[in-house]
């Protein structure tokens, strides 16, 4: 019996309330506290993949984790379960004829290029909507680190390579999903910028691009959104482990940036669990009982304070009484997925980015006779796999999404794919080894098609699709040859069908569906059109379709650089899978450690700075319409600028434009990027002629840099030129912001120094 004494000395029994969380405290035992912190992984591991992922059979199968429940004490158990692009639990249950599938909505990146964080918040409610109701607590979820490099196996759950966009991206699907009574987990906190040995590789970050880059994301989300969770990274950075380091989870995240929610670990097996809880990481996940013992054990011999374990009971408990299943809400396990449905094929529509459109060949007449070709046009990809990949009740490719959109295809392509893709599959069953485990589905190859075969289709189509489709996901980063670059199949393909339908004077659009940017510089001049689709969630096709057809004007614009060749990007000097990744004598470069040599140099803030030609830049998309930019006012305010532009839609078809403020900084201060993004905002539907005025909002904090010689943030005084861009290269106005005073220097702690040199 949990028993405490009352102030009147009588013995009340406790039970968990949001304002008696200290009594609470005080009536549990050392080896309840110590359960409390540390998931309950041991269950069942009947409806697991692994053995640790999905094993909470009883409650919510398929969900990725859960806190313990202690009934004497009325505390319930929390359920966590992955995201990011909807929930992931087991869509089925034995015997139960119900079904649990949930909306797959569009990847990271799709969401981050519609620059739109209204939208992305509507997304946000409508997946906080399916945790409420499928039983969980907090989803693990947004993903957030940068695209530091193309390669990344994980850039599709993630939103770009700037900062900025990143962070109030994420604070819209954080703000959306909290706005449903349930939770979120901001991850991979931080600096987990590769698959490739990730629960071990020490990310060698210096102080001032961490902070400017790797995390400022989490911080502008932190403090707009204050996530219920954020996730320790698997990764060492600058030598230990995040999740053992208070120096990132306490004086950074929690004393400077006011974060006051709870930690938990990525998915990791037993650590120094004692250091995770002194570094203030709450919750272990998904645990293991060994480290229920040790927490116990370490407070008996005097190695881990008790005010330290307390500090994270109270946290922990402060997070149980915001659930739902504290609240005891009784939900339904039937969420209106038609809704959000309708919810994701507009939002994917958004994220997509018009790269080319010659003549005007896009929007298409729905009247036309199509020829699809392209292996994933028949086997659409929603979403990337491992632990972000949704299990949805469906996907509709490419060649569904046309044809649901009134237009003729021609079928007899139409058959030799799609048997093509039932043996395909079929094959990659058959090759399915049972003892290895694998996330997802992979993506089947290309298919060689003969020459003449092409030229009876450029005679009996109008216009020929073709997509391009790339998988990648969770353990395992990507390739130049054959990922990031296009195979000499599907070059062969683009060729050949650009050639047989010029011919005859027919037009080619390329599809691309995939998470990450990919090598476009070599084949872009031959197609007319290319449109840039990501990986958009259970309705791709149609959402496809939509933009294609001109239903919906595409408004994306990129959220990374698409580089002329992968090792144009400077990181990618230190990556895995890349020329460098040699062993040397302090171990394992780019595996054991990966020095962040290029420092500042992601991105835009690179090749816009060096002036190194590109592909397609950073920010880049066309429109079915064409915009002006009029009337860039810029005025002082207490502590940084208010920004105006007036956008007018001069062309002829309704459409979004999204406006980018770049800002570059005098002399005199830091060395800096020549420019950077500070905000953006997006208009709304502009009929032809109409116009909109945009406003923003630029801090002095939000312009500083970060020194490393006086540990502080600091403005530097003089005149910021402010750009309203349609690009990173290309300012359509532009304004003065004149700072006549340095503001005092916003001081830090001198923490997470560099542990070994990085040149
Ligand atoms: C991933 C996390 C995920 C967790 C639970 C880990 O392997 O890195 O992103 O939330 O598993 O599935």
């Amino acid at each position: 019996m949990a028993l405490a004494l009352s102030c009147t000395g009588a013995v009340a029994q406790v039970k968990l309330s949001a304002d008696n969380i200290e009594e609470v405290i005080k009536a549990m035992t050392l080896q309840e506290k110590a359960e409390l912190l540390v998931g309950r992984s041991n269950n069942s591991a009947a409806n697991s993949s692994n053995g640790l992922i999905g094993s909470h059979a009883e409650l919510v199968p398929g969900a990725a984790g859960s806190s313990r429940a202690f009934p004497r004490l009325g505390i319930p158990t929390t359920i966590l379960t992955d995201g990011p692009a909807g929930v992931r639990i087991n869509p089925t249950r034995e015997n139960d004829k119900h079904t649990y599938y949930a909306t797959g909505f569009p990847v990271g990146t799709s969401l981050a290029c519609t620059w739109n964080t209204e939208l992305v918040e509507q997304v946000g409610k409508a997946i906080g909507n399916e945790v409420l109701e499928y039983g969980c607590d907090v989803i693990l979820a947004p993903g957030m680190n940068l695209h530091r490099s193309p390669l990344c196996g994980r850039n599709f759950e993630y939103y770009s390579e700037d900062p900025f966009l990143t962070g109030y991206i994420a604070a819209a699907y954080v703000n959306g999903v909290q706005s449903q009574g349930v939770g979120t987990s901001i991850k991979h906190f931080a600096g987990n910028s590769q698959e490739t040995n990730r629960l071990e590789v020490d990310e060698i970050i210096s102080q001032r691009a961490l902070r400017e880059l790797y995390l400022k994301g989490f911080e502008i989300c932190v403090r707009k959104s204050q996530p219920w969770t954020v996730m320790s990274s698997y990764n060492k950075l600058n030598g230990p482990y995040t999740q053992e380091n208070g120096e990132l989870l306490t004086d950074i995240l929690r004393n400077e940036w006011g974060f006051n929610g709870v930690v938990m670990t990525d998915w990791t097996g037993q650590r120094n669990t004692a250091k995770q809880i002194m570094a203030g990481n709450d919750m272990m996940e998904p645990g293991e009982p060994s480290q229920v013992q040790e927490i116990v054990d370490k407070v008996n011999s005097g190695e881990l304070p008790m005010e330290a374990l307390d500090l994270c009971v109270r946290r922990t408990l402060q997070y149980i009484v915001k659930t739902p299943h504290f609240r005891n809400y009784k939900f339904s396990n039937s969420p209106d997925l038609k809704a959000h449905a309708t919810v994701t094929r507009r939002s994917a529509t958004e994220g997509m980015v018009l790269l080319k459109n010659s003549n005007q060949t896009l929007p298409l007449n729905a009247r036309q006779t199509v020829a699809v070709f392209g292996a994933s046009s028949y086997d659409f990809i929603a979403g990337g796999s491992g632990s972000g990949d949704v299990n949805k009740a469906y996907t509709v490719d490419l060649m569904q999404g046309i044809k649901n959109a009134g237009m003729n295809v021609t079928e007899d392509l139409a058959a030799i794919y799609t048997n093509y893709k039932a043996y395909q599959r079929a094959l990659i069953d058959a090759e399915k080894d049972p003892n290895v485990w694998f996330w997802g589905t992979p993506k089947i190859p290309e298919m060689p098609l003969n020459r003449i075969a092409i030229s009876k289709q450029a005679e009996k189509a109008d216009v020929a699709l073709l997509t391009i489709g790339r998988q990648a996901g969770e353990g395992d980063d990507r390739r130049i040859d054959n990922d990031f670059n296009l195979t000499s199949v599907e070059r062969q393909l683009i060729e050949d069908v650009c050639l047989a339908f010029h011919q005859v004077g027919k037009p080619v659009v390329v599809v691309l569906n995939t998470g990450g940017a990919v090598e476009t510089a070599s084949w872009k001049n031959l197609p007319d059109a290319i449109l840039l689709a990501w990986q958009p969630g259970q309705e791709g096709g149609n959402s496809v379709a939509d933009v294609l057809l001109g239903k919906e004007n595409p408004s994306g614009r990129l959220s990374m650089t698409f580089p002329l060749s992968a090792m144009d990007v400077p990181a990618l000097r230190n990556y895995p899978n890349v020329g460098l990744d040699k062993s040397d004598k302090n171990g394992r470069r780019n595996v054991d450690y990966n020095l962040h040599q290029e420092d500042l140099n992601v991105g835009y803030r690179y090749f816009n700075t060096e002036k190194v030609a590109v592909s397609y830049p950073f920010g880049f998309g066309l429109s079915y319409t064409s915009f002006a930019y009029s009337k860039p006012v810029v005025k002082a305010t207490k502590d940084g600028f208010e920004a105006q532009v007036t956008v007018t839609n001069t062309g002829k078809l309704a459409g979004k434009e999204v406006v980018q403020l770049y800002v570059s900084a005098p002399k005199g201060g830091l060395d800096k990027p020549a420019q950077e993004l500070k905000s953006f905002a997006k208009t709304r539907v502009l009929q032809p002629n109409e116009s909109q005025t945009l406003s923003f909002s630029v801090s002095n904090y939000d312009l500083a840099s970060f020194n490393e010689a006086s540990q502080s943030w600091e403005t530097a005084q003089g005149k910021y030129v402010v750009y309203f861009s349609s690009n990173v290269e290309e300012a359509r106005a532009s304004a003065i912001y004149n700072l006549a005073k340095m503001p005092y220097p916003v001081r830090c702690h001198n923490v997470m120094r560099l542990n070994r040199p990085l040149k």
